[in-house]
């Protein structure tokens, strides 16, 4: 699939309209003619470069936007799981996606300030359990996700950060000695220095997230977890010296056919409520 997107001769509205050939075109409502418009207009629009071919970059790959009803049903289906079919494992391929997925998610720099334990192993899982709520779901999912933060950002990730940015893209690390003086003033030196482990949380945040949203695409169940024990976590997990400390988890599998949860309606604040155009 791919798109063509342009603007409503009538209401200026942007259209975005799945076309044929894997190239996103601009196109206007048939019965007007084009609007003109001033060059740059489109560009500055979707912050995208107009080609003289008319042509609108990049180009969504064939096959791979969702359509709305994908994504929509997906979230509709995914539901915090309470009990998973212990049985059911996820499989190896789809875990990979998964796990590919938290690596792809954005952070604030792009600092990635987080690490991933993938937790099978069932006497840890039965250790974590009582320091849980003692939810069944620490123990009868696929995979356990403990996401980490990072307890401090310093010099030293600014610099990592730096070089891996000279390193995959192939230039010299010194141009990027204004971006690294930017995560300094800001992170490390400023005033966000002060309150960075809320920062950190908020990035790993993101990644609960994605992969919350992620494994619903695949047909993952999956429960973000805050009900345990930080303190204990970090202890069993043997993280208490270390970079990295708990910030939240998520139980990863599938659900049981036993789980009435499935079946409630979701309970959400209207659109009217929590979206306002301007
Ligand atoms: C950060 C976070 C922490 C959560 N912690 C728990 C938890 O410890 N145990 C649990 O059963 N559900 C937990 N939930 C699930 C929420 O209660 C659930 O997402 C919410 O009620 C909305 O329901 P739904 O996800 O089924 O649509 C958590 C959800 C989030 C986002």
């Amino acid at each position: 699939m791919n798109y063509r997107r342009g603007v409503d001769a009538a209401t200026s509205a942007p259209l975005l309209q799945a076309g044929g050939n894997g190239q996103l075109t601009e196109m206007h409502h048939s019965s007007h003619p084009p609007p003109r418009r001033k060059p740059g207009f489109f560009a500055s629009l979707f912050r995208i470069t107009v080609q003289p071919t008319r042509r609108i970059g990049p180009q969504i790959p064939s096959g791979m936007a969702a359509n709305t009803d994908t994504l929509l049903q997906a979230l509709q289906w995914r539901y915090a799981t309470k009990t998973f079919d212990p049985n059911l494992p996820i499989e190896p391929a789809t875990w990979a996606a998964l796990e590919e997925s938290l690596l792809l998610t954005a952070s604030s720099y792009g600092l990635q300030p987080w690490r991933f334990l993938v937790i099978t192993d069932a006497a840890i899982r039965a250790e974590l359990r009582p320091h849980s709520w003692n939810q069944s779901q620490i123990t009868d999912c696929s995979h356990l996700v403990v996401l980490l933060k990072k307890r401090t950002v310093t010099a030293a990730d600014a610099d990592r950060l730096i070089e891996a940015i000279a390193t995959t893209r192939g230039i010299n690390a010194s141009t990027l000695a204004g971006y690294r003086q930017m995560i300094q003033v800001d992170l490390i030196d400023g005033p966000r220095s002060q309150i960075i482990g809320q920062w950190a949380s908020n990035q790993v945040y993101i990644a609960l997230g994605n992969l919350l949203t992620s494994a619903a695409l695949l047909g993952v169940d999956t429960c973000a977890i805050e009900g345990f024990s930080p303190p204990d976590y970090d202890r069993i997990l043997g993280l208490e010296n270390g970079d990295y400390q708990s910030c939240v988890v998520c139980a990863c599998g599938h659900r049981s056919s036993a789980d009435n949860y499935a079946n409630l309606a979701k309970v959400r604040y209207s659109a009217t409520d929590l979206i306002e155009h301007r």
